[in-house]
């Protein structure tokens, strides 16, 4: 094999209450990334759709070669030479892990072209290079749910330590994204350095109830443990009529709502596909009476991560 086409899943980091911690992937939108083998050694970008020209062509500064080029590194084999197309199908700056989609599609792409047989969990260091490069900090709560698919906790950063959660049968999740822009590396700048013991204490109650509720299947208890009392509330001023939103998805019957990563994305899980679906639909009607643009998703939780489309 000489190149490969590979789709990566768009993820929801945080997911509320776990900041930098928590995240799961959806079956869309996502990104692709074409790439073949050639024989001048070295790492080129030979096109870049989707991007309306927002991303850097310079295999230097893109998120996707720079991940590659660490990889290649590690396995002593920067003598190889590769053409890499990236196709944005998601929006850039969204709170649904653009840059990890793109960085996560390139690495299981090199991964497969060269028959590296390791588990997909050993490239996420090399993914979390590409973060780095975007938004100025190496979180992994887009990359590792992106690469490994499911619902993922990273319990340590230092050193590595990523666990798999279980998560109840038929959760659907419902996404809008509000055509506002909210780039990472801002939304994290705006964020409180330092938190009270009192907010701590409710917080880890909720991520212990959050993690409680997906082995449980327990809606309810994963419903009232999504509540963010150190991020949300700085963050919610940059999504126009969050909190207005949030009441329509959960007098809708949303299970949750809170906002997708780094924003301006929301989220509600919902007990099935109709009400996730209602939700979105009503939310999109509310943005387009104040008139924001936006697009929305619909999907359950994507259990498989990357995938090889051609
Ligand atoms: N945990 C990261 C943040 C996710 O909230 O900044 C970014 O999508």
């Amino acid at each position: 094999m000489d190149s490969i086409r590979v789709f990566a899943p768009a993820t929801v980091a945080n997911v509320v209450c776990g900041f930098d911690i928590l995240g799961f992937a959806v079956n869309e939108p996502g990104d692709e990334v074409i790439m073949r083998l050639t024989n001048k050694p070295g790492l080129n970008i030979s096109k870049i759709t989707g991007d309306n020209g927002r991303l850097p062509i310079e295999p230097a500064k893109n998120t996707v070669t720079v991940s590659v080029q660490h990889y290649l590194q590690s396995i002593g084999r920067t003598d190889i030479g590769l053409d890499i197309e990236l196709h944005k199908k998601m929006p850039i700056g969204s709170g649904l892990g653009s840059s990890s989609a793109s960085t996560v599609a390139g690495l299981y792409a090199i991964k497969t072209l060269l028959g590296d047989n390791t588990s997909v969990e050993k490239l996420l260091p090399f993914a979390i290079k590409g973060e780095e490069m975007a938004c100025g900090h190496g979180h992994a709560d887009n990359v590792a749910p992106a690469l490994m698919g499911g619902f993922i906790l990273i319990r340590s950063y230092e050193p590595l330590d990523v666990v798999r959660l279980p998560h109840p049968a038929g959760l659907w999740c419902g996404i809008i994204f509000p055509d506002v822009d909210v780039p990472t590396r801002e939304a994290r700048q705006i964020i409180r350095k330092s938190i009270q013991m009192k907010d701590a204490v409710t917080q880890w109650g909720n991520i212990a109830g959050l993690v409680s509720g997906l082995f449980l299947e327990d809606l309810d208890l994963i419903g009232r443990s999504m509540h963010d009392v150190l991020v949300e509330p700085v963050r919610s001023m940059l999504i126009p009529d969050f909190y207005v939103m949030r009441q329509i998805a959960l007098d809708l019957g949303a299970i949750s709502f809170g906002i997708s990563g780094s924003g301006p994305s929301v989220f509600a899980f919902a007990k099935n596909e109709e009400t996730a679906t209602l939700i979105t639909q009503k939310l999109q009607q509310h943005l387009t009476n104040i008139k924001i643009g936006s697009n929305i998703y619909v999907s359950t939780i994507n259990d498989k991560g990357p995938k090889i489309i051609g």
